[in-house]
């Protein structure tokens, strides 16, 4: 996966990515409020927004800056923020490798189904660190590789096959935490199947 090869995917996905993927990933959305412990004036930074689905579930009384890879899905976001006659939203076209913000920018952020898209993850989650003050709120929902040892191997094996959709089945979550010198303050299963894991760290 290169950045440049996600970027085409997901401007190809755009055109029916909410009716794909709009229920499918609803449950882990709905729960971001309430992991974000956010709070008015809070300022929150969304990475990989997409179409900005989680738009309707936020709050309107916190400032929220919004990236994306994708042009095509941030104009769709763009389009979302206007309907809801939402004004609290920034959206700017950028690579979460290397975020166009000072340190301790942000009070809180997310990164919705986000992380295993991205060719290199740990830089991402670095970046989404360095942002976010200390003491402020990493939250990420995503697929992380099973921890059962039957499950575990094939998921390894069959993320080449999905490179070419835009995302990865293997990403290990311990493994990212340590490599970026976080630690899980909370974890859940999402999603009917839970196949999805919602996580929370505190920024050191
Ligand atoms: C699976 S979608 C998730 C979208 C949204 N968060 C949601 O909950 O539906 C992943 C998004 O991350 C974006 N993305 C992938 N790599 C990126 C990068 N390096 N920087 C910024 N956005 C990226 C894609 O363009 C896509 O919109």
């Amino acid at each position: 996966m290169s950045v440049e090869y996600v970027e085409k995917v997901y401007n190809r996905y755009s055109s029916f990515y909410d009716v794909v993927f709009g229920k499918v990933f609803h449950a882990g959305r709905e729960l971001a409020p309430e992991l974000l412990d956010l709070f008015p004036g809070a300022q929150l930074l969304e990475v990989g927004v997409g179409t900005g689905l989680s738009f309707p579930l936020l709050p309107r009384n916190i400032q929220i800056t919004a990236i994306d890879l994708s042009q095509k899905m941030l104009d769709l976001a763009k389009k979302r923020a206007h309907s809801l006659a939402l004004r609290n939203i920034e959206l700017i076209k950028m690579d979460a490798t290397n975020l166009n913000f000072p340190d301790q920018a942000f009070d809180r952020v997310l990164a919705a189904y986000f992380v295993s898209t991205v060719p290199d993850p740990v830089k991402v989650v670095l970046e989404m660190k360095r942002v976010c003050k200390p003491g402020g709120l990493l939250v990420f929902m995503n697929h992380f590789q099973s921890e059962n040892r039957v499950t575990a191997p094939f998921e390894k094996a069959v993320s080449p096959l999905f490179y070419r959709l835009g995302f990865r089945t293997d990403l290990n979550l311990r493994r990212l935490m340590d490599q970026c010198g976080l630690e899980i303050e909370t974890r859940e299963k999402v999603g009917f199947l839970g196949n999805w894991t919602a996580v929370r760290c505190i920024v050191p």
